[in-house]
Protein backbone atom coordinates (compact mmCIF):
# COMPACT_ATOMS: atom_id res chain seq x y z
CA UNK A 1 0.00 0.00 0.00
CA UNK A 2 1.06 3.29 -1.18
CA UNK A 3 -1.38 5.90 0.19
CA UNK A 4 -1.02 9.75 -0.86
CA UNK A 5 0.37 11.03 2.37
CA UNK A 6 0.84 14.43 1.16
CA UNK A 7 -3.19 14.72 1.31
CA UNK A 8 -4.95 15.22 4.43
CA UNK A 9 -7.50 12.83 3.13
CA UNK A 10 -6.08 10.17 2.80
CA UNK A 11 -6.02 9.02 6.19
CA UNK A 12 -9.70 8.47 5.57
CA UNK A 13 -9.33 6.39 2.65
CA UNK A 14 -6.71 4.07 4.88
CA UNK A 15 -9.26 3.71 7.16
CA UNK A 16 -12.23 3.17 4.75
CA UNK A 17 -9.71 0.09 2.57
CA UNK A 18 -9.10 -1.43 5.76
CA UNK A 19 -13.06 -1.45 5.87
CA UNK A 20 -13.50 -2.60 2.64
CA UNK A 21 -10.78 -5.70 2.79
CA UNK A 22 -12.98 -7.47 5.15
CA UNK A 23 -16.06 -6.94 3.06
CA UNK A 24 -17.21 -9.13 -0.33
CA UNK A 25 -18.83 -7.62 -3.04
CA UNK A 26 -21.65 -9.93 -2.80
CA UNK A 27 -22.38 -8.42 0.89
CA UNK A 28 -22.49 -5.36 -1.04
CA UNK A 29 -24.83 -6.31 -3.66
CA UNK A 30 -27.04 -8.21 -1.31
CA UNK A 31 -27.28 -5.28 1.16
CA UNK A 32 -28.39 -2.92 -1.40
CA UNK A 33 -30.91 -3.35 -4.38
CA UNK A 34 -30.15 0.08 -6.15
CA UNK A 35 -26.41 -0.78 -6.00
CA UNK A 36 -26.73 -0.44 -9.82
CA UNK A 37 -28.15 2.53 -10.36
CA UNK A 38 -26.54 4.05 -8.08
CA UNK A 39 -23.02 3.28 -9.10
CA UNK A 40 -23.88 4.26 -12.95
CA UNK A 41 -23.88 6.82 -15.34
CA UNK A 42 -23.59 7.70 -19.09
CA UNK A 43 -22.08 10.38 -20.71
CA UNK A 44 -21.61 11.13 -24.30
CA UNK A 45 -23.12 7.95 -25.42
CA UNK A 46 -21.56 5.79 -23.19
CA UNK A 47 -22.59 3.88 -20.31
CA UNK A 48 -20.38 3.08 -17.41
CA UNK A 49 -21.69 0.74 -14.51
CA UNK A 50 -19.03 0.83 -11.81
CA UNK A 51 -21.64 -1.14 -8.81
CA UNK A 52 -18.89 -4.09 -9.24
CA UNK A 53 -16.24 -1.98 -7.25
CA UNK A 54 -15.05 -2.37 -3.64
CA UNK A 55 -16.54 0.87 -2.75
CA UNK A 56 -19.30 2.37 -0.75
CA UNK A 57 -21.03 5.75 -0.61
CA UNK A 58 -18.05 6.91 2.27
CA UNK A 59 -15.23 5.72 0.17
CA UNK A 60 -16.54 7.36 -2.91
CA UNK A 61 -17.15 10.91 -0.94
CA UNK A 62 -13.77 10.77 0.14
CA UNK A 63 -11.83 10.33 -2.64
CA UNK A 64 -14.05 12.87 -4.31
CA UNK A 65 -12.96 14.60 -1.25
CA UNK A 66 -9.48 13.63 -1.97
CA UNK A 67 -9.72 14.96 -5.64
CA UNK A 68 -10.74 18.44 -4.48
CA UNK A 69 -7.95 18.70 -2.40
CA UNK A 70 -5.75 17.45 -4.86
CA UNK A 71 -7.50 20.45 -6.68
CA UNK A 72 -8.06 18.83 -9.72
CA UNK A 73 -11.31 20.95 -10.53
CA UNK A 74 -8.69 23.87 -10.98
CA UNK A 75 -6.48 21.81 -13.04
CA UNK A 76 -9.09 20.79 -15.29
CA UNK A 77 -9.94 24.36 -15.97
CA UNK A 78 -6.06 25.16 -16.40
CA UNK A 79 -5.70 22.37 -18.87
CA UNK A 80 -9.00 23.78 -21.06
CA UNK A 81 -7.86 27.32 -20.87
CA UNK A 82 -4.65 26.76 -22.37
CA UNK A 83 -2.38 26.99 -19.64
CA UNK A 84 1.20 26.00 -20.27
CA UNK A 85 0.62 22.89 -17.61
CA UNK A 86 3.61 21.10 -19.09
CA UNK A 87 5.67 22.84 -16.67
CA UNK A 88 9.08 20.96 -17.91
CA UNK A 89 8.28 22.14 -21.70
CA UNK A 90 6.71 25.19 -21.33
CA UNK A 91 3.82 24.12 -23.36
CA UNK A 92 0.16 24.09 -22.90
CA UNK A 93 -1.88 20.89 -23.37
CA UNK A 94 -4.50 21.82 -26.18
CA UNK A 95 -5.31 18.48 -27.36
CA UNK A 96 -8.84 19.36 -26.38
CA UNK A 97 -8.82 22.94 -28.73
CA UNK A 98 -8.91 20.17 -32.05
CA UNK A 99 -11.91 18.77 -30.96
CA UNK A 100 -13.74 21.75 -29.88
CA UNK A 101 -16.64 22.63 -32.24
CA UNK A 102 -17.80 25.38 -29.80
CA UNK A 103 -17.32 28.84 -30.74
CA UNK A 104 -15.33 30.70 -28.11
CA UNK A 105 -11.27 31.52 -28.53
CA UNK A 106 -8.67 29.13 -27.37
CA UNK A 107 -5.80 31.32 -26.47
CA UNK A 108 -2.43 30.53 -26.26
CA UNK A 109 0.23 33.05 -25.98
CA UNK A 110 -2.23 35.34 -26.59
CA UNK A 111 -3.59 33.94 -29.83
CA UNK A 112 -6.58 32.15 -30.75
CA UNK A 113 -5.95 28.92 -32.23
CA UNK A 114 -8.99 28.06 -33.33
CA UNK A 115 -8.79 30.03 -36.98
CA UNK A 116 -5.81 27.26 -38.21
CA UNK A 117 -7.41 24.86 -36.47
CA UNK A 118 -10.65 24.94 -38.56
CA UNK A 119 -7.77 26.17 -41.71
CA UNK A 120 -5.74 22.52 -41.15
CA UNK A 121 -9.27 20.92 -41.20
CA UNK A 122 -10.28 22.31 -44.67
CA UNK A 123 -6.92 20.79 -45.88
CA UNK A 124 -7.62 17.33 -44.40
CA UNK A 125 -10.55 17.73 -46.27
CA UNK A 126 -9.09 19.12 -49.20
CA UNK A 127 -6.55 16.04 -49.35
CA UNK A 128 -9.43 13.50 -48.46
CA UNK A 129 -11.77 14.43 -51.09
CA UNK A 130 -8.70 14.84 -54.04
CA UNK A 131 -7.68 11.50 -53.05
CA UNK A 132 -11.19 10.00 -52.62
CA UNK A 133 -12.90 11.50 -56.54
CA UNK A 134 -9.58 10.11 -57.89
CA UNK A 135 -8.23 13.69 -59.23
CA UNK A 136 -4.89 13.04 -56.98
CA UNK A 137 -3.24 11.04 -59.50
CA UNK A 138 0.64 9.39 -59.32
CA UNK A 139 3.30 9.53 -61.29
CA UNK A 140 1.78 7.27 -64.22
CA UNK A 141 -1.51 9.36 -63.44
CA UNK A 142 -3.54 6.87 -61.55
CA UNK A 143 -5.84 7.43 -58.87
CA UNK A 144 -4.40 6.27 -55.09
CA UNK A 145 -5.54 2.73 -54.14
CA UNK A 146 -3.08 2.57 -51.22
CA UNK A 147 -2.20 4.66 -48.51
CA UNK A 148 0.79 4.23 -45.96
CA UNK A 149 0.88 5.72 -43.10
CA UNK A 150 4.99 6.15 -41.55
CA UNK A 151 4.86 7.06 -37.94
CA UNK A 152 5.46 5.41 -34.72
CA UNK A 153 4.20 5.98 -31.61
CA UNK A 154 1.58 8.19 -30.42
CA UNK A 155 1.76 9.16 -34.72
CA UNK A 156 0.81 5.21 -35.66
CA UNK A 157 -1.19 3.80 -32.33
CA UNK A 158 -4.25 6.43 -32.08
CA UNK A 159 -4.84 6.52 -35.64
CA UNK A 160 -4.44 2.48 -36.55
CA UNK A 161 -6.96 2.09 -33.43
CA UNK A 162 -9.73 4.43 -34.39
CA UNK A 163 -9.02 3.13 -38.23
CA UNK A 164 -9.56 -0.41 -37.45
CA UNK A 165 -12.42 0.66 -34.49
CA UNK A 166 -14.55 1.78 -37.60
CA UNK A 167 -13.75 -0.71 -39.96
CA UNK A 168 -17.46 -1.07 -41.33
CA UNK A 169 -17.15 2.64 -42.20
CA UNK A 170 -14.04 2.23 -44.38
CA UNK A 171 -14.30 4.03 -48.19
CA UNK A 172 -14.36 1.15 -51.02
CA UNK A 173 -11.68 0.67 -52.89
CA UNK A 174 -8.48 2.39 -50.50
CA UNK A 175 -6.60 0.04 -49.15
CA UNK A 176 -4.67 0.95 -45.46
CA UNK A 177 -0.98 0.08 -44.04
CA UNK A 178 1.08 1.14 -41.47
CA UNK A 179 5.13 1.29 -41.37
CA UNK A 180 6.12 2.24 -37.71
CA UNK A 181 8.80 -0.03 -36.40
CA UNK A 182 12.54 0.08 -37.73
CA UNK A 183 12.67 -3.89 -38.65
CA UNK A 184 12.73 -3.58 -42.28
CA UNK A 185 10.40 -6.49 -42.35
CA UNK A 186 7.70 -4.66 -41.90
CA UNK A 187 8.21 -2.07 -44.37
CA UNK A 188 9.49 -5.06 -46.46
CA UNK A 189 6.07 -6.77 -46.04
CA UNK A 190 4.34 -3.25 -46.73
CA UNK A 191 6.14 -3.12 -49.98
CA UNK A 192 5.24 -6.57 -51.18
CA UNK A 193 1.33 -5.43 -51.00
CA UNK A 194 1.15 -2.04 -52.54
CA UNK A 195 1.91 -0.66 -56.03
CA UNK A 196 4.15 2.41 -56.56
CA UNK A 197 2.01 4.30 -59.06
CA UNK A 198 -1.01 4.27 -56.81
CA UNK A 199 0.41 4.45 -53.45
CA UNK A 200 0.45 7.39 -51.18
CA UNK A 201 2.32 7.51 -47.86
CA UNK A 202 2.33 9.99 -45.24
CA UNK A 203 5.08 10.37 -43.26
CA UNK A 204 3.39 11.50 -39.63
CA UNK A 205 5.89 12.68 -37.21
CA UNK A 206 5.22 15.59 -34.43
CA UNK A 207 9.36 16.13 -34.40
CA UNK A 208 10.37 14.80 -37.48
CA UNK A 209 13.49 13.90 -36.02
CA UNK A 210 12.04 10.41 -35.00
CA UNK A 211 14.84 7.63 -36.37
CA UNK A 212 12.45 5.01 -37.36
CA UNK A 213 9.96 7.62 -39.16
CA UNK A 214 12.87 9.16 -40.98
CA UNK A 215 14.61 5.77 -41.81
CA UNK A 216 11.20 4.47 -43.24
CA UNK A 217 10.19 7.33 -45.44
CA UNK A 218 13.83 7.16 -46.92
CA UNK A 219 13.17 3.67 -47.62
CA UNK A 220 10.30 4.17 -49.00
CA UNK A 221 11.40 7.29 -51.18
CA UNK A 222 13.97 4.92 -52.13
CA UNK A 223 11.93 1.89 -53.10
CA UNK A 224 9.71 4.75 -55.14
CA UNK A 225 12.37 5.98 -57.31
CA UNK A 226 13.66 2.08 -57.66
CA UNK A 227 9.87 1.40 -59.10
CA UNK A 228 10.36 4.13 -62.06
CA UNK A 229 9.04 7.12 -60.08
CA UNK A 230 10.89 10.16 -61.17
CA UNK A 231 12.95 12.65 -58.96
CA UNK A 232 9.92 15.35 -59.80
CA UNK A 233 7.11 13.13 -59.35
CA UNK A 234 8.21 12.28 -55.54
CA UNK A 235 5.56 15.15 -54.11
CA UNK A 236 2.58 13.02 -55.69
CA UNK A 237 3.57 10.16 -53.51
CA UNK A 238 3.80 12.06 -50.37
CA UNK A 239 2.67 14.06 -47.70
CA UNK A 240 3.90 15.17 -44.49
CA UNK A 241 2.64 16.05 -40.83
CA UNK A 242 4.89 17.72 -38.37
CA UNK A 243 6.07 20.88 -36.43
CA UNK A 244 9.07 21.10 -37.89
CA UNK A 245 8.10 22.38 -41.34
CA UNK A 246 12.02 22.75 -42.35
CA UNK A 247 12.73 19.42 -41.88
CA UNK A 248 10.17 18.91 -44.14
CA UNK A 249 11.67 20.39 -46.57
CA UNK A 250 14.83 18.99 -45.94
CA UNK A 251 13.56 15.79 -46.82
CA UNK A 252 12.13 17.09 -49.97
CA UNK A 253 8.17 17.02 -49.50
CA UNK A 254 6.43 19.90 -51.04
CA UNK A 255 4.99 22.42 -49.35
CA UNK A 256 1.85 21.80 -50.31
CA UNK A 257 1.41 18.19 -49.19
CA UNK A 258 2.79 19.48 -46.02
CA UNK A 259 0.42 19.41 -43.05
CA UNK A 260 1.38 21.87 -39.55
CA UNK A 261 1.21 20.56 -36.24
CA UNK A 262 1.51 22.59 -32.92
CA UNK A 263 4.04 21.79 -30.15
CA UNK A 264 0.41 21.96 -27.85
CA UNK A 265 -0.61 18.62 -29.11
CA UNK A 266 1.36 15.81 -26.75
CA UNK A 267 2.18 13.14 -29.49
CA UNK A 268 0.21 10.59 -27.72
CA UNK A 269 -2.92 12.91 -28.16
CA UNK A 270 -2.29 13.42 -31.24
CA UNK A 271 -5.23 11.38 -33.16
CA UNK A 272 -7.40 14.75 -33.05
CA UNK A 273 -4.88 16.54 -35.09
CA UNK A 274 -3.53 16.21 -38.57
CA UNK A 275 -1.83 13.26 -37.64
CA UNK A 276 -5.13 11.93 -37.92
CA UNK A 277 -5.57 12.53 -41.67
CA UNK A 278 -5.43 8.74 -41.83
CA UNK A 279 -8.54 8.38 -40.14
CA UNK A 280 -10.05 11.02 -42.66
CA UNK A 281 -8.59 9.02 -45.77
CA UNK A 282 -9.86 5.84 -44.73
CA UNK A 283 -13.56 6.68 -43.16
CA UNK A 284 -14.14 10.02 -44.43
CA UNK A 285 -13.37 13.65 -43.22
CA UNK A 286 -17.28 13.53 -41.87
CA UNK A 287 -16.65 10.19 -39.66
CA UNK A 288 -13.40 12.25 -38.87
CA UNK A 289 -15.16 15.00 -37.78
CA UNK A 290 -17.67 13.09 -35.93
CA UNK A 291 -14.76 11.17 -33.80
CA UNK A 292 -13.89 14.69 -32.99
CA UNK A 293 -17.44 15.36 -31.92
CA UNK A 294 -17.88 12.56 -29.73
CA UNK A 295 -14.54 13.29 -28.06
CA UNK A 296 -15.97 16.68 -27.66
CA UNK A 297 -18.92 15.53 -26.31
CA UNK A 298 -16.73 13.50 -23.44
CA UNK A 299 -14.58 17.13 -22.83
CA UNK A 300 -17.82 19.21 -22.45
CA UNK A 301 -18.80 16.07 -19.39
CA UNK A 302 -15.28 16.60 -17.98
CA UNK A 303 -15.55 19.90 -17.86
CA UNK A 304 -18.73 20.53 -16.94
CA UNK A 305 -20.54 17.59 -14.70
CA UNK A 306 -19.68 17.71 -10.60
CA UNK A 307 -16.76 15.65 -9.83
CA UNK A 308 -19.36 13.08 -8.29
CA UNK A 309 -20.89 12.63 -11.08
CA UNK A 310 -17.62 12.71 -13.79
CA UNK A 311 -17.35 9.57 -15.19
CA UNK A 312 -13.21 10.60 -15.96
CA UNK A 313 -13.21 11.36 -12.72
CA UNK A 314 -14.45 8.54 -11.06
CA UNK A 315 -12.56 6.18 -13.47
CA UNK A 316 -9.43 7.97 -12.59
CA UNK A 317 -10.10 8.14 -8.70
CA UNK A 318 -10.97 4.47 -8.76
CA UNK A 319 -7.51 3.49 -10.32
CA UNK A 320 -6.14 6.04 -7.67
CA UNK A 321 -7.99 3.97 -4.41
CA UNK A 322 -6.44 0.19 -5.82
CA UNK A 323 -3.19 1.42 -6.87
CA UNK A 324 -2.22 3.09 -3.80
CA UNK A 325 -4.71 2.04 -0.92
CA UNK A 326 -5.35 -2.20 -2.38
CA UNK A 327 -1.62 -2.24 -3.62
CA UNK A 328 -2.52 -3.25 -7.31
CA UNK A 329 -0.12 -3.19 -9.68
CA UNK A 330 -1.96 -3.14 -13.06
CA UNK A 331 -5.07 -2.55 -15.06
CA UNK A 332 -6.65 -4.32 -17.42
CA UNK A 333 -8.68 -2.60 -20.67
CA UNK A 334 -10.42 -6.21 -21.95
CA UNK A 335 -12.53 -5.04 -25.15
CA UNK A 336 -15.94 -7.34 -26.52
CA UNK A 337 -15.67 -6.09 -29.83
CA UNK A 338 -12.44 -7.20 -32.67
CA UNK A 339 -12.88 -3.80 -33.87
CA UNK A 340 -11.66 -2.32 -30.49
CA UNK A 341 -8.97 -4.52 -30.82
CA UNK A 342 -6.10 -2.13 -31.14
CA UNK A 343 -7.16 -0.05 -28.08
CA UNK A 344 -5.29 -1.79 -25.45
CA UNK A 345 -2.32 -1.05 -27.49
CA UNK A 346 -2.98 2.66 -28.03
CA UNK A 347 -3.80 3.22 -24.12
CA UNK A 348 -0.74 1.13 -22.85
CA UNK A 349 1.06 4.84 -24.65
CA UNK A 350 -1.42 7.38 -23.72
CA UNK A 351 -1.35 6.32 -19.43
CA UNK A 352 2.25 4.48 -19.25
CA UNK A 353 4.14 7.23 -21.10
CA UNK A 354 2.00 10.33 -19.75
CA UNK A 355 1.95 8.57 -16.01
CA UNK A 356 5.04 6.21 -15.72
CA UNK A 357 6.74 9.30 -13.65
CA UNK A 358 8.26 9.50 -9.94
CA UNK A 359 8.95 13.58 -9.81
CA UNK A 360 6.60 16.17 -8.61
CA UNK A 361 7.26 19.90 -10.07
CA UNK A 362 9.57 20.48 -7.49
CA UNK A 363 12.05 17.87 -8.32
CA UNK A 364 11.19 16.12 -5.22
CA UNK A 365 10.62 12.31 -6.00
CA UNK A 366 6.94 10.97 -5.05
CA UNK A 367 7.15 8.38 -2.07
CA UNK A 368 4.14 6.50 -3.60
CA UNK A 369 3.02 4.60 -7.07
CA UNK A 370 2.02 5.71 -9.46
CA UNK A 371 1.25 4.98 -13.11
CA UNK A 372 -0.35 1.19 -13.74
CA UNK A 373 0.85 -1.50 -15.92
CA UNK A 374 -1.77 -1.23 -18.41
CA UNK A 375 -2.58 -4.34 -20.44
CA UNK A 376 -5.82 -6.45 -22.32
CA UNK A 377 -6.87 -8.06 -25.09
CA UNK A 378 -10.16 -8.41 -26.62
CA UNK A 379 -12.64 -11.17 -25.26
CA UNK A 380 -13.23 -13.70 -26.13
CA UNK A 381 -9.68 -14.50 -26.83
CA UNK A 382 -8.32 -13.67 -23.32
CA UNK A 383 -10.80 -15.61 -21.22
CA UNK A 384 -9.15 -18.78 -22.81
CA UNK A 385 -6.09 -17.13 -22.16
CA UNK A 386 -4.84 -15.13 -18.99
CA UNK A 387 -8.53 -14.73 -17.50
CA UNK A 388 -7.62 -17.61 -15.05
CA UNK A 389 -4.91 -15.41 -13.47
CA UNK A 390 -7.77 -12.79 -13.18
CA UNK A 391 -9.99 -15.01 -11.56
CA UNK A 392 -8.04 -16.99 -9.20
CA UNK A 393 -4.31 -15.37 -9.40
CA UNK A 394 -2.95 -14.00 -5.71
CA UNK A 395 -2.78 -10.66 -7.76
CA UNK A 396 -5.90 -7.89 -7.59
CA UNK A 397 -5.83 -6.54 -10.99
CA UNK A 398 -9.40 -4.59 -11.71
CA UNK A 399 -10.40 -4.74 -14.99
CA UNK A 400 -12.47 -2.63 -17.65
CA UNK A 401 -14.42 -3.93 -19.76
CA UNK A 402 -15.67 -2.25 -23.39
CA UNK A 403 -19.13 -4.51 -24.44
CA UNK A 404 -20.91 -2.12 -26.85
CA UNK A 405 -24.69 -3.65 -27.31
CA UNK A 406 -25.20 -3.72 -30.50
CA UNK A 407 -22.99 -5.45 -32.84
CA UNK A 408 -22.21 -4.25 -36.85
CA UNK A 409 -22.54 -7.70 -37.96
CA UNK A 410 -25.72 -9.03 -36.41
CA UNK A 411 -24.50 -12.93 -37.04
CA UNK A 412 -27.26 -15.41 -35.51
CA UNK A 413 -26.67 -15.53 -31.87
CA UNK A 414 -23.37 -14.63 -32.27
CA UNK A 415 -23.18 -11.04 -30.63
CA UNK A 416 -25.64 -12.17 -27.55
CA UNK A 417 -23.11 -14.82 -26.81
CA UNK A 418 -20.13 -12.20 -27.18
CA UNK A 419 -22.08 -9.96 -25.11
CA UNK A 420 -23.24 -12.46 -22.24
CA UNK A 421 -19.56 -13.82 -21.88
CA UNK A 422 -18.75 -10.09 -21.36
CA UNK A 423 -20.82 -9.90 -18.53
CA UNK A 424 -20.85 -13.37 -16.77
CA UNK A 425 -16.59 -12.54 -17.02
CA UNK A 426 -17.81 -9.20 -14.67
CA UNK A 427 -20.01 -10.81 -12.51
CA UNK A 428 -17.77 -13.83 -11.81
CA UNK A 429 -15.05 -11.59 -10.50
CA UNK A 430 -17.40 -10.32 -8.46
CA UNK A 431 -19.01 -13.15 -7.17
CA UNK A 432 -16.77 -15.81 -7.32
CA UNK A 433 -17.45 -19.20 -5.77
CA UNK A 434 -16.73 -19.83 -2.13
CA UNK A 435 -15.84 -23.13 -0.76
CA UNK A 436 -19.25 -24.19 0.70
CA UNK A 437 -20.96 -23.72 -3.25
CA UNK A 438 -17.89 -25.60 -4.48
CA UNK A 439 -18.54 -28.83 -2.39
CA UNK A 440 -22.52 -28.55 -2.22
CA UNK A 441 -21.62 -28.71 -6.00
CA UNK A 442 -19.09 -31.69 -5.91
CA UNK A 443 -21.37 -33.35 -3.38
CA UNK A 444 -24.24 -33.23 -5.61
CA UNK A 445 -22.16 -34.44 -8.88
CA UNK A 446 -21.80 -37.80 -6.57
CA UNK A 447 -18.10 -37.37 -5.34
CA UNK A 448 -17.44 -39.40 -2.08
CA UNK A 449 -15.96 -36.92 0.74
CA UNK A 450 -12.48 -37.55 0.41
CA UNK A 451 -12.32 -36.41 -3.23
CA UNK A 452 -14.33 -33.37 -2.47
CA UNK A 453 -12.01 -32.75 0.43
CA UNK A 454 -9.14 -32.85 -1.81
CA UNK A 455 -10.69 -31.23 -4.86
CA UNK A 456 -12.57 -28.52 -3.28
CA UNK A 457 -9.90 -26.07 -2.51
CA UNK A 458 -8.64 -25.88 -5.92
CA UNK A 459 -12.13 -25.02 -7.25
CA UNK A 460 -12.37 -22.36 -5.18
CA UNK A 461 -13.02 -18.74 -7.02
CA UNK A 462 -11.69 -15.83 -4.40
CA UNK A 463 -14.29 -13.52 -6.31
CA UNK A 464 -14.11 -9.79 -5.43
CA UNK A 465 -12.48 -8.53 -7.87
CA UNK A 466 -13.20 -5.00 -9.03
CA UNK A 467 -14.23 -4.44 -12.80
CA UNK A 468 -16.04 -1.50 -14.90
CA UNK A 469 -18.08 -2.33 -17.60
CA UNK A 470 -18.31 0.40 -20.34
CA UNK A 471 -21.38 -0.29 -23.22
CA UNK A 472 -21.33 2.12 -25.69
CA UNK A 473 -24.66 1.41 -27.84
CA UNK A 474 -22.45 1.00 -30.95
CA UNK A 475 -18.77 1.05 -32.22
CA UNK A 476 -19.55 4.12 -34.09
CA UNK A 477 -16.92 7.88 -34.92
CA UNK A 478 -18.59 9.61 -31.91
CA UNK A 479 -18.37 6.64 -29.52
CA UNK A 480 -14.98 5.72 -30.18
CA UNK A 481 -14.00 9.25 -30.09
CA UNK A 482 -15.50 9.85 -26.79
CA UNK A 483 -14.28 6.42 -25.27
CA UNK A 484 -10.50 7.47 -26.66
CA UNK A 485 -11.09 10.82 -24.65
CA UNK A 486 -12.42 9.39 -21.62
CA UNK A 487 -9.37 7.32 -20.69
CA UNK A 488 -7.31 10.45 -22.15
CA UNK A 489 -9.42 12.58 -19.15
CA UNK A 490 -9.01 9.55 -16.67
CA UNK A 491 -5.21 9.47 -17.16
CA UNK A 492 -4.76 13.42 -16.61
CA UNK A 493 -6.94 12.91 -13.55
CA UNK A 494 -4.61 10.69 -12.11
CA UNK A 495 -1.27 12.37 -13.23
CA UNK A 496 -3.16 15.45 -11.17
CA UNK A 497 -3.62 13.44 -8.35
CA UNK A 498 -0.18 12.06 -8.11
CA UNK A 499 1.31 15.88 -8.73
CA UNK A 500 3.37 14.58 -11.71
CA UNK A 501 3.38 15.84 -15.14
CA UNK A 502 1.65 13.29 -17.48
CA UNK A 503 3.00 15.33 -20.59
CA UNK A 504 6.73 15.26 -21.00
CA UNK A 505 8.01 11.66 -21.27
CA UNK A 506 11.90 12.26 -20.49
CA UNK A 507 12.69 8.45 -19.67
CA UNK A 508 12.19 7.44 -23.73
CA UNK A 509 15.34 9.96 -24.37
CA UNK A 510 18.21 7.81 -22.52
CA UNK A 511 17.43 4.60 -25.13
CA UNK A 512 17.63 6.94 -28.04
CA UNK A 513 20.70 8.33 -27.44
CA UNK A 514 22.27 5.36 -26.39
CA UNK A 515 20.95 3.55 -29.35
CA UNK A 516 22.93 5.88 -31.36
CA UNK A 517 26.04 5.24 -29.60
CA UNK A 518 25.67 1.49 -30.07
CA UNK A 519 24.70 2.13 -33.83
CA UNK A 520 28.31 3.89 -33.83
CA UNK A 521 29.92 0.38 -32.09
CA UNK A 522 28.23 -1.73 -34.64
CA UNK A 523 29.56 0.18 -37.48
CA UNK A 524 33.20 0.55 -36.07
CA UNK A 525 36.17 -1.88 -37.46
CA UNK A 526 37.68 -4.09 -35.06
CA UNK A 527 37.04 -5.31 -31.66
CA UNK A 528 34.58 -3.10 -29.22
CA UNK A 529 36.20 -2.58 -25.86
CA UNK A 530 34.89 0.82 -24.37
CA UNK A 531 31.20 0.27 -22.91
CA UNK A 532 30.34 -2.28 -20.48
CA UNK A 533 31.35 -6.08 -20.57
CA UNK A 534 27.75 -7.02 -21.75
CA UNK A 535 27.32 -4.20 -24.13
CA UNK A 536 30.81 -5.02 -25.43
CA UNK A 537 30.07 -8.94 -26.04
CA UNK A 538 26.79 -8.30 -27.69
CA UNK A 539 28.66 -6.07 -29.78
CA UNK A 540 31.28 -8.16 -30.94
CA UNK A 541 28.68 -10.81 -31.20
CA UNK A 542 26.71 -8.83 -33.55
CA UNK A 543 29.90 -7.97 -36.01
CA UNK A 544 31.05 -11.61 -36.09
CA UNK A 545 28.07 -12.11 -38.26
CA UNK A 546 27.78 -8.87 -39.84
CA UNK A 547 31.54 -8.56 -40.74
O1 LIG B 1 8.28 7.51 -27.72
C1 LIG B 1 8.62 8.84 -27.66
C2 LIG B 1 7.82 9.68 -28.64
O2 LIG B 1 8.33 10.97 -28.58
C3 LIG B 1 6.32 9.67 -28.39
O3 LIG B 1 5.93 10.53 -27.40
C4 LIG B 1 5.81 10.02 -29.74
O4 LIG B 1 4.45 9.74 -29.88
C5 LIG B 1 6.69 9.16 -30.61
O5 LIG B 1 7.96 9.21 -29.97
C6 LIG B 1 6.80 9.59 -32.05
O6 LIG B 1 7.28 10.91 -32.15
P1 LIG B 1 7.14 11.76 -33.46
O7 LIG B 1 5.69 11.93 -33.77
O8 LIG B 1 7.81 13.06 -33.15
O9 LIG B 1 7.84 11.02 -34.57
Amino acid sequence: MTPLKHLSTSSSLETLQQKMAGTHLRELFAADKNRFERYSLEAAGLFLDYSKNLINDDVMSSLMKMAEEARLPEAIQAMFRGEKINYTEQRAVLHTALRNFGTDPVMVDGEDVMPKIRDTHERMKGITDSVHSGEWKGFTGKSIKHIVNIGIGGSYLGLKTAINALTPYHVAGLEHHYVANIDPNEITEVFRKIDPETTLFIVASKSFGTLETLQNAQAARAWMLEKGCAESDIRKHFVAISTNLKAIDEFGIAQENTLPLWDWVGGRYSLWSTIGLMVSLVVGFENFQKLLKGAWEMDKHFSEAPLEKNMPVILGMLGVWYQNYFGSESHAVISYDYFLRDFPGHLQQMDMESNGKQTREDGSRVDYQTGAVIWGGTGTNDQHAYHQLLHQGTRLIPVDFIAPATSHNPLGEQHPWLFANALAQSQAMMQGKNLDEVRDELTAAGMNTANVDALAPHKVIPGNRPNNMIVPEKITPERVGALVALYEQKVFVQGTLWQINSFDQWGVELGKVLGNRVYDRLKESGTTSDQDSSTNGLVNRFKQFNA
